[in-house]
């Protein structure tokens, strides 16, 4: 049997969340999603520029009804070259068709692949427009590809982002449209090929997690995990198969005891120096 919060779980008849249009009472709002706080600090940081803006983080967003709001945000990494499925799963779920202007802003490795496309495409279908999205360099957070880059790259892309930021606030109070920061073609296609061959198997996948002898039994990864997929038995997590593949078990647990397979061993952990892990325990606050 699936966990509740299963994808595959999910009744196909959900009614949709809706915004009440006479309640505009927030004029802006960024919800974000981040497993090892580069989309946070991006969400955080626009939100600052913007000013007047309120955060709220999808994973506990989905579970409620949007905050009203004329422009709404939407910020998270990529994932196998388009969106994580907790975005997804909000995109389908909650109705944006009462807001007056719809960005999003995509935090990645490198390649963005149709991430911006696949939101458009979700929006359109409950007759909302996507306005426009961008894409941010960030330190590449995914171990079993690569090491994080070294610190001096880290706080260069940290500065370039910073200067993005501005760039990007200033299109958003002017309203800018037309701009998808998506990979163009002909690369796009193989991209594309990649992800619809892989992103499926992301909910199972975390039947490659395991846990070694360093475990210190704290629970920290079952508290950082954004969908509850972790449960702490006897000391140590045990993975429920429906796994966002976000890395935050992996890269929070301050015993370095968890490893995705052999492809992570030996590898460096990475997270946004500006967060420590209880900042990620988002149902503690
Ligand atoms: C499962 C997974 C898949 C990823 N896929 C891509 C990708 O397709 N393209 C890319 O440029 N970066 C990819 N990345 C890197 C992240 O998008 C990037 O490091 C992001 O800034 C992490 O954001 P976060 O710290 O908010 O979680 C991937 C990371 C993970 C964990
Ligand atoms: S975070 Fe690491 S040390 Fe703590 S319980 Fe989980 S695996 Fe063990
Ligand atoms: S189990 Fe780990 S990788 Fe999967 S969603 Fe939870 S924190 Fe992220």
């Amino acid at each position: 049997m699936f966990h509740p919060n299963h994808p595959r779980a999910m009744p196909q008849n959900i009614p949709a969340k809706t915004i009440n249009k006479n309640f505009m009472k927030t004029s802006s709002i960024i919800y974000w999603f981040s497993g090892t706080g580069n989309s946070r600090s991006i969400a955080e940081d626009l939100a600052n520029s913007l000013g007047d803006t309120k955060l709220a983080s999808i994973p506990l967003a989905i579970k409620n009804n949007l905050e009203p709001a004329e422009r709404i945000g939407l910020v998270f990494p990529v994932y196998a070259f388009g969106l994580p499925l907790i975005v997804r799963r909000f995109l389908k779920r909650s109705s944006f068709a009462g807001a007056g202007y719809i960005y999003t802003v995509a935090t990645m490795g490198g390649l963005a692949g149709s991430v911006h496309r696949e939101a458009r495409d979700l929006l359109k279908r409950q007759g909302a427009d996507l306005a426009a999205g961008w894409s941010l360099a960030m330190p590449g957070n995914y171990p079993a590809l690569s090491n994080p880059p070294p610190p001096e790259k880290q706080a260069g892309l940290f500065e370039k982002a910073k200067q993005r930021i501005a760039a990007i606030a200033t299109k958003i109070l002017r309203g800018a449209t037309e701009i998808y920061e998506d990979t163009r073609l002909p690369l796009a296609w193989p991209l594309a090929f990649v992800r619809h061959m892989g992103i499926d198997k992301f909910p199972d996948s975390d039947e490659k997690f395991n846990v070694g002898q360093s475990c210190k039994h704290c629970g920290v990864c079952a508290k950082v995990c954004p969908v509850e997929n972790i449960r702490i038995v006897e000391g140590k997590p045990v993975w429920l198969h429906h796994c966002e593949q976000c890395m935050a078990c992996l890269q929070w647990c301050p015993a370095q005891a968890i490893e995705f397979g052999s492809a992570t061993v030996g590898k460096k952990r990475y997270h946004h120096p500006r967060y420590k892990a209880s900042d990620f325990c988002l149902r503690e606050e």
